[in-house]
């Protein structure tokens, strides 16, 4: 049995969650549910980055203390999440005291080792990335990312010597192959590091949101500085009994390939100021883009046409919430970037989820009700459904360990199409009732069981509806797959429903 811990990013309470955090999220949640079903010791851990200037502004701009602000947003993500079969273990908001104490205590031991400094920061800096640009990072002085004028900054501040790991950053690196996947945002983030790094200003006295300095009251910590250190937080890093040995530095950050600088650059450096391992693994994902723009809410403030707009729960409304879950996790490799549209999750909602998946339930449990007086019966032990069902096992398994939904779905879907031929082949509803339509029958529930199991990850709600229509006890992810991933589980004698469609075709 082994260790998981994953995270997502903190989310800015800006404004409401959208779509492209839906995205993350989900990824991670089915991402800690596989693990959990493999036996995993596992902790899951996302929440909301309360601090900085950008949503201090969005505070003011609703007439309201930041406070109030970040305490009706974040509640707003955590109800998303609800609405979306999200289970994590913890929620961690940055403005918790937990928080303060991990940050300070942190930041405190890179001071005490003499990576920080102060100095005048001048420089140009970019509200909504809480980001740092120079002219020729710059596009003519506007963001590159949100195309609006960069701010001029000059203030007194709080240095953290980023400088001094160069060389540390590229050893780790070359031991560390897999620390940044894929390979090619791996190569990104070497690249910059190679490129020669520059100590980054971690302080603020322009604005008093944010964490306080502790060996300099007029400073607060910049919003990232701050940020990256929840991941430890949640591990309780600063208290008495921490459980930092536990989960560190055995961790997987998932995030969008636009804060790749901080997580594959900033953290593990601080890490390193500050005395711990870096994490073990950054998996970096791409943007999924509307008639190719991102979905950020930033931008849409600027006029831009994007779907930052589409609340996830309108789309769980709309398709129901596995089928939403079932769209991103299958329809992009979780590493490029990938088309979010409408037409999309129509079409697979009606070719994998209605016509495949449903239709396989629908008609097993038809067959049943009529020719097998509603009782399923036993799968044989010599099906030929078996070794497909064994491939689609193994091949499930190697795919989410590579942080690879889409081909842990297809993988699993293999199994619904080789239950759905072998039905068109041995064609039950044409056989006479007797032991060899009751082997077909047997061997399509196990089938079924087996792809319950294998698609809990990914949709929960469904197959744990899918397990109780096949008269099944419990939930699919009762017993980990070690024990429900054999075949020839299925118990004859149970009552099989029919129920209505679970996949509804849609127009
Ligand atoms: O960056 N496609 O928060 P944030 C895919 N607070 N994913 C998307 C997306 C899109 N179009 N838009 C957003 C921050 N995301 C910081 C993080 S971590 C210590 C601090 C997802 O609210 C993706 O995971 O801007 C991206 O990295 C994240 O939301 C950014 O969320
Ligand atoms: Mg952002």
């Amino acid at each position: 049995m082994g260790r998981f811990y994953i995270t997502t990013p903190i989310y800015y309470v800006n404004d409401v969650p959208h779509v492209g955090h839906a995205y993350t999220t989900v990824n991670a949640d089915a991402m800690a549910r596989w693990h959990r079903l493999i036996g995993d010791d596992t902790k899951f851990l996302t929440g909301t980055d309360e601090h900085g200037q950008k949503v201090a502004d969005a505070a003011a701009r609703h007439g309201v203390s930041p406070q109030q602000w970040t305490d009706q947003t974040s509640a707003r993500f955590r109800e998303t999440w609800d609405a979306l079969s999200i289970r994590y273990d913890d929620f961690i908001r940055t403005t918790e005291p937990r928080h303060y104490r991990s940050v300070q205590k942190f930041l405190t031991a890179i001071y005490d080792n003499g990576y920080m400094y102060k100095d005048v920061y001048r420089g140009l800096y970019c509200v909504s990335c809480e980001d740092y640009y120079t002219l020729e990072s710059s596009d003519e002085g506007r963001c590159p990312v949100h195309g609006r004028m960069l701010t001029e900054m000059e203030e007194e501040n709080w240095f953290f010597r980023l400088s001094a790991f160069e060389d540390r950053l590229l050893a780790y690196y070359a031991d560390h192959p897999d620390f940044v996947t894929p390979e090619t945002k791996r190569n990104e983030a070497y690249a910059f590091i190679k490129g020669g790094l520059h100590d980054i200003s971690i302080t603020r006295t322009s604005i008093s949101w944010g964490v306080p300095v502790p060996w300099d009251d007029r400073h607060v910590f910049y919003v990232w500085y701050d940020a990256l250190i929840n991941y430890l937080t949640a591990l309780g890093y600063g208290d008495e009994h921490d459980e930092v040995a536990t989960w560190w530095p055995a961790s997987h950050h998932l995030i969008g390939k636009e804060i790749i600088r901080f997580h594959g650059v900033w953290w593990p450096a601080m890490c390193m100021a500050a005395g711990l391992e870096p994490p073990a693994h950054v998996h970096v994902h791409g943007w999924l883009l509307i008639g190719g723009q991102k979905l950020s809410k930033t931008m849409a403030a600027d006029g831009a046409v994007r779907l930052t707009d589409i609340a996830p729960t309108v789309l769980t409304d709309e398709f129901g919430v596995d089928a939403l879950r079932y769209y991103l996790l299958r329809d992009t490799v979780l590493g490029n970037d990938g088309e979010f549209s409408h037409e999309g999750i129509t079409q697979r909602y009606n070719t994998d989820l209605a016509n495949n998946l449903g239709n396989l339930v629908a008609r097993v449990a038809s067959v049943v009700a009529t020719k097998c007086g509603g009782l399923g019966p036993a799968p044989t032990l010599d099906s030929p459904l078996r070794v497909s069902a064994q491939e689609a096992l193994r091949d499930t398994r190697e795919a989410w360990e590579r942080f690879a939904p889409h081909a842990a779905l297809e993988a699993t879907w293999r199994l619904i199409g080789a239950t759905n031929a072998y039905l068109e082949s041995t064609s039950p509803w044409k056989m006479e009732p007797g032991v060899a339509l009751e082997g077909v029958m047997g061997d399509a529930l196990e089938a079924i069981r087996l792809v319950s199991v294998m698609a809990s990850p990914a949709m929960p709600d469904v197959c744990r509806e899918i397990w109780r229509r096949l008269g099944l006890d419990g939930q699919p992810g009762d017993e980990t797959i070690e024990v429900s991933g054999h075949w020839g589980l299925y118990p004859p004698g149970r009552p099989v429903e029919k129920g209505e469609p679970l996949f509804p075709r849609r127009a």
